[in-house]
């Protein structure tokens, strides 16, 4: 371990590491990265580099574990062997199995567990880099796995520590100030600021610890934003990179023809009221009883025209008869008379 710095913050009002004092360190984050998994993140904050994956809900084994009314949130933390300089012995110790307790209890209020009675949801958080503040970077990578998974949450859940170097109050922890510094105070929040994990090393006055919170809260304010952003990203990603199943281009591909036929259709439809409208408009423009009398005319068909004048023909024959009808009656009458005449003559 590297000696105790003799400043921690220099005349500048810089830190060690360049940082102001409110300032958090970089936070990089890659979502699914564990395919298995139904959720994942790696995230890298300053030198910390923390991997976790989400299984679940799914059912709990043994079944005497199950909760009737709810899911059950286990999480794991754990540090890598090769995370810190002095290596890690495997397995559970007794800090561990405290980070990982309120580290749960950190995500108890957000999941919505009561949706998933008798499953269980697996938090696997793998530190394999340590830096200072890996529980709160593990809460910060947990939040997004979740999420990933698509697990319920009311909020996603951000987490960030304030300690205290050369008698001021230093946002996010690094290494050397988390090892000498007066005291550490890690926070986990929900976007409404409700407190889910609070833990604190050392000694602060009121005013400092009133202070801190303050600090803390911004500080989980931007983390919350760059969590938010990874996931949009993410998304957008994955919208771009869906591959269309061969069975939906089919699909596609008659739609476009059932579109086709529609587009004709349509294009059918927009000609026969334009020709309408064609008409309508000549017909405005002649304005005359002739000129609707041609259109009209022009409407009629070849067999109209020898229908017609097939009737005309059967007018002039009825009327031939009639005219002979009249002359032989007159004729006959002629007849009568001539005949009366004669049968007077006689
Ligand atoms: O990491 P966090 O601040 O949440 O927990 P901590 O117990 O305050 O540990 C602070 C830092 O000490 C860790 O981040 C590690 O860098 C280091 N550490 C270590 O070197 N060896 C350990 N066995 C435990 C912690």
């Amino acid at each position: 371990m590297s000696d105790k710095p003799e400043k921690f913050i220099d005349e500048n009002g810089l830190r060690l590491d360049g940082r102001q004092i409110n300032e958090i360190r970089q936070m990089k984050i890659k979502i699914g990265v564990i395919s298995r998994a139904d959720g994942s993140c790696y995230l890298e904050w300053g030198n910390n580099k923390i991997l976790v994956a989400v299984y679940g809900p799914r059912e709990l084994h043994p079944r005497r574990l199950q909760k009737a009314d709810s899911a059950l949130i286990r999480y794991r933390y754990n540090m890598a062997a090769f995370s810190v300089e002095d290596r890690i012995r495997p397995g559970p110790n007794r800090r561990s199995i405290e980070i990982s307790k309120v580290s749960r209890e950190a995500f108890e209020p957000v999941v919505m567990t009561h949706l998933y009675p008798g499953a269980v949801i697996d938090v696997f958080a793998e530190v394999l880099q340590a830096d200072a503040g890996t529980r709160t970077a593990a809460i910060n990578a947990a939040s997004i796995a979740l999420a990933d998974a698509g697990i319920p949450m009311k909020s996603l859940v951000s987490s960030c520590a304030v300690g205290k170097v050369d008698g001021q109050l230093v946002l996010d922890l690094n290494k050397a100030e988390d090892n000498y510094g007066d005291a550490d105070l890690p926070v986990a929040m929900t976007q409404d600021g409700e407190i889910t994990l609070l833990q604190m090393d050392g000694n602060l006055t009121q005013e400092e610890f009133k202070k801190a919170l303050e600090m803390c809260k911004e500080g989980c304010r931007q983390i919350m934003e760059i969590q938010k952003e990874a996931l949009r990203s993410k998304f957008a990603d994955d919208q771009l990179a869906i591959e269309v199943p061969d069975e939906m281009v089919e699909s596609i591909d008659i739609a476009v023809t059932l579109e086709d036929v529609v587009e004709e259709e349509r294009e059918t439809e927009v000609e026969a009221e334009a020709s309408a409208e064609e008409i309508t408009k000549s017909d405005a423009e002649a304005g005359s009883e002739d000129a609707e009398i041609e259109d009209a005319e022009d409407e009629y068909s070849v067999e109209d025209l020898e229908e017609a004048d097939a009737d005309e023909e059967i007018l002039e024959v009825e009327e031939e008869p009639v005219d002979l009808i009249d002359e032989e009656a007159g004729n006959e009458d002629e007849k009568v008379a001539t005949e009366g005449s004669e049968t007077r003559e006689q």
